[in-house]
């Protein structure tokens, strides 16, 4: 396949968005828009992209600084084929280059790819649409052959009546490009130098323009307002519930999930409404995720049940293991196998041994704990001394009593038990019990005080 360029027009105002932000950086499925178009233009490995961006100042260019793209700014801006010429004197001349938008967040790869496949000259992807406004239409002529693309606003009433529409993404000879650009003039309706004005220019030079449809509608759907971005929001999630009920993924709701980022599911894994999965989550075997759960760059290993109202992040759930409901696992958690977190218990920057339990209304940071150890309710670990935190040790088969406090650095031998209420703020030796507790007494004959009458 020849060399190819890919430009990407990002510098529209986005009016309509009523933001300071500029438009592309508006999220769909937890990813800036023209993060999107770049992920795919990537994964075209094109020798050179280019992004033109204009409203928003640096912000385009700052936000997308990982990538291996020239930015180019486009002030004032003239047109979308204004927007292209800016590109043009940082493109090689060879191969193609591909026109792509930095709005128009869900074109897929293999819509491109099959654009790269139609035959040299200039292609254009064109889509047939019930109701047309507001779009370029393809003009032909009695034979089939595209004529040109007459926008709206310049459009005869009969060309309106045109259903096939532009959708914008174009795939031309950058050389011929190139030139096309040069002679662009802007004697239309709307005063601006038009992309679209290149097609008439190739039929005129006998250059064959191929079009290419999209398997998808939502593919060249654009964003120029809240609703529209809601409304594809709404596109993209559909398509990934989709994608897992077809992998047998059990979905209580298919239109109460989000994935914002990618998910990976075992085999009969079974997920309630209204989850959210952030980042990269892995999801094993049989696993069961409780309604309202937020699970964001973690791994769950097999037969762990998620119950409802949970939210974990980057941390690693390991076999069989019991979470929440409302539980809260903090970056760095790694929990073994059949360990049991409950309802209020926040864990961080924490390895757990397996079957350790943590049941209800507990703190457990910057910790290392054995397998077997049971953690009594609203037992917290003071990690931090207002300057530094530190660690706390429990080894295997430890019993901590309710309402502890673990004053760190401070560690626990090996089956030892802990009395309810201590607070304890040396290592408690091996198999011995201690506590630290006042003493209990009564008071014999007190009264509890009475309300006094006025
Ligand atoms: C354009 C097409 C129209 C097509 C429609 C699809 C032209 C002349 N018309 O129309 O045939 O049906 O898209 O949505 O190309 N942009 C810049 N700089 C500019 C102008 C625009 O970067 O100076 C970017 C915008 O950010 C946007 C895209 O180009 O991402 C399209 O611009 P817009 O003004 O929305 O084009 P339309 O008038 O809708
Ligand atoms: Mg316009």
């Amino acid at each position: 396949m020849s060399a190819l360029n890919i430009v990407i027009l990002a510098a529209g105002k986005g009016t309509r968005m009523y933001s300071e932000k500029p438009k592309v950086l508006h999220a769909l499925a937890g990813k800036p828009l023209v993060q999107h178009v770049l992920d795919c233009a990537t994964a075209l490995q094109p020798q050179q992209i280019c992004v033109v961006y204009g409203h928003g100042g640096e912000a385009v260019p700052q936000a997308m600084r990982q990538y291996a793209a020239q930015f180019v700014i486009q002030e004032p801006q003239l047109g979308t084929g204004h927007a292209v010429q800016q590109a043009m004197p940082h493109l090689a001349n060879n191969g193609n280059t591909l026109v792509l938008y930095g709005d128009v967040p869900l074109i897929q790869h293999s819509t491109l790819h099959q654009m790269q496949q139609a035959g040299s000259g200039l292609v254009l992807l064109t889509v047939d649409l019930d109701n047309p406004a507001g779009y370029g239409r393809i003009v032909r002529n009695e034979q089939g052959d595209v004529l040109s693309i007459v926008e709206e606003k310049d459009a005869s009433p009969e060309q309106r009546a045109i259903r096939e529409v532009n959708t914008g993404i174009l795939l031309a000879p950058t050389g011929k490009l190139r030139e096309w650009l040069a002679n662009l003039r802007n004697n239309n309706a709307q005063g601006e130098y038009y992309l679209t004005d290149i097609v008439g220019m190739a039929v005129q030079q006998g250059i064959a323009v191929h079009t290419v449809q999209p398997a998808h509608e939502w593919e060249i759907h654009g964003v120029n307002s809240k609703a529209q971005l809601a409304a594809l929001e709404r596109a993209r999630q559909q398509v990934e519930a989709s994608r897992l009920l077809s992998h047998g993924v059990t979905l209580a709701d298919p239109a109460r999930i989000e994935v914002r980022g990618r998910l990976i599911c075992g085999r009969d894994v079974e997920i309630d409404v209204g989850c959210v999965f952030e980042g990269d989550v892995t999801l094993g075997d049989n696993v069961r995720v409780g309604a309202y759960s937020i699970i964001r760059n973690a791994v769950i290993a097999g037969g762990a049940c998620i119950a409802p109202y949970s939210l974990i992040d980057s941390s690693e759930v390991g076999a069989d293991c019991h979470i929440g409901p409302y539980a809260r696992l903090r970056p760095g958690t790694k929990l073994h196998d059949s360990v049991h977190i409950g309802n209020f218990v926040e864990v961080k920057n924490s390895e757990i041994g397996s079957g350790s339990k943590a049941n209800h209304l507990s703190y457990i940071g910057d910790s290392t704990i054995g397998s077997r150890v049971n953690i009594g309710a609203g037992t917290i670990t003071c990690n931090y001394d207002g300057a530094n935190k530190h660690r706390t040790i429990i080894e295997d088969d430890v019993f901590i009593g309710s309402d502890t406090q673990l004053v760190a650095p401070v560690r626990v031998g090996k089956g030892a038990t802990i009395g309810a209420g201590s607070t304890i703020t040396q290592d408690a030796p091996e198999g011995e019990l201690s506590l630290s507790r006042s003493k209990q007494t009564t008071i014999n004959g007190w009264k509890r005080p009475t309300k006094e009458k006025i």
